[in-house]
């Protein structure tokens, strides 16, 4: 699959910019109709995480997504989607901090140290934040082979972001939605630790095969 350029960059590229952008529009609009129900605050903080957690499942679906179509251009979209994660994730502590705690900090302080969800929550957040300011291409080449293996606490932190909302649902018997966005995580990290166990056993069986050719025995006899 390859979507011809410059549409892919010029129109499709864009569009998923804009449709990234609906969900805050949506809210928005919410806010100026009044139609956001009984609580606001508590909906407008639930969407941004909800938000939060559906771009880090969807940065995390483009590598499965091109593996399985080769499609190679959506590789091109990682960034833009990681990088709406982290806006919608900041986006959902400002709104905790600010219209939920009203910036008390004693409040705030007592809640990381004694809430289990926010302090996943926290955690997650905090493990996001190196990833969206080494998310540039400057800061990958001065990070070398290093940049990699920062990037892959996008795994440790889904996680944490997943039970975040786990332990949240619990406490009011509604783990429907938690439950569905563990599935989807556990298949997404599944595909990756198959793919990772087959180019093991391919690389074990590479060096095997070549070991037991005469030519390469010759050689490895005289080295
Ligand atoms: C990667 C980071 C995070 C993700 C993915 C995330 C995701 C979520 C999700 C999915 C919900 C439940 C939405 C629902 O009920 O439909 C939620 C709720 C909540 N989150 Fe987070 N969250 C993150 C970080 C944080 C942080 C840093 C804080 C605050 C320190 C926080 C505070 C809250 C609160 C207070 C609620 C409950 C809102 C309410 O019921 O009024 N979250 N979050």
């Amino acid at each position: 699959m390859q979507i011809r350029e410059p549409y892919f960059s010029k129109v499709f590229k864009p569009a998923v910019f804009v449709l990234a952008l609906v969900p805050l529009a949506v809210l928005g609009w919410g806010v100026w109709q009044d139609t956001l129900g009984a609580n606001p605050i508590e909906y407008i903080t639930r969407s941004f995480g909800e938000w939060t957690l559906r771009f880090l499942l969807l940065t995390l679906l483009i590598s499965t997504l091109r593996r399985a179509t080769g499609w190679v251009q959506c590789l091109r979209m990682r960034r833009m989607l990681g990088l709406f994660a982290f806006f919608y994730g900041t986006l959902h502590l400002a709104s905790y901090l600010w219209l939920d705690q009203f910036f008390d900090w004693g409040e705030i302080w007592f809640d990381i140290l004694e809430r289990p969800f926010i302090t996943v929550g926290m955690l997650a957040f905090l493990l996001m934040t190196p990833l969206a300011v080494t998310s540039f291409k400057a800061a990958m080449r001065k990070l070398g082979k290093n940049w990699q293996r920062l990037h892959m606490l996008i795994y440790p932190l889904s996680m944490l972001a997943v039970l975040h909302f786990w332990w949240l649902a619990e406490s009011k018997s509604r783990l429907a939605m938690p439950q569905l966005y563990a599935v989807l995580l556990a298949i997404l990290l599944g595909e990756r630790l198959y793919q990772a166990a087959k180019r093991k056993w391919l690389a074990s069986n590479s060096s095997k095969t070549s070991a037991s050719r005469p030519s390469v025995r010759m050689a490895a006899k005289r080295a």
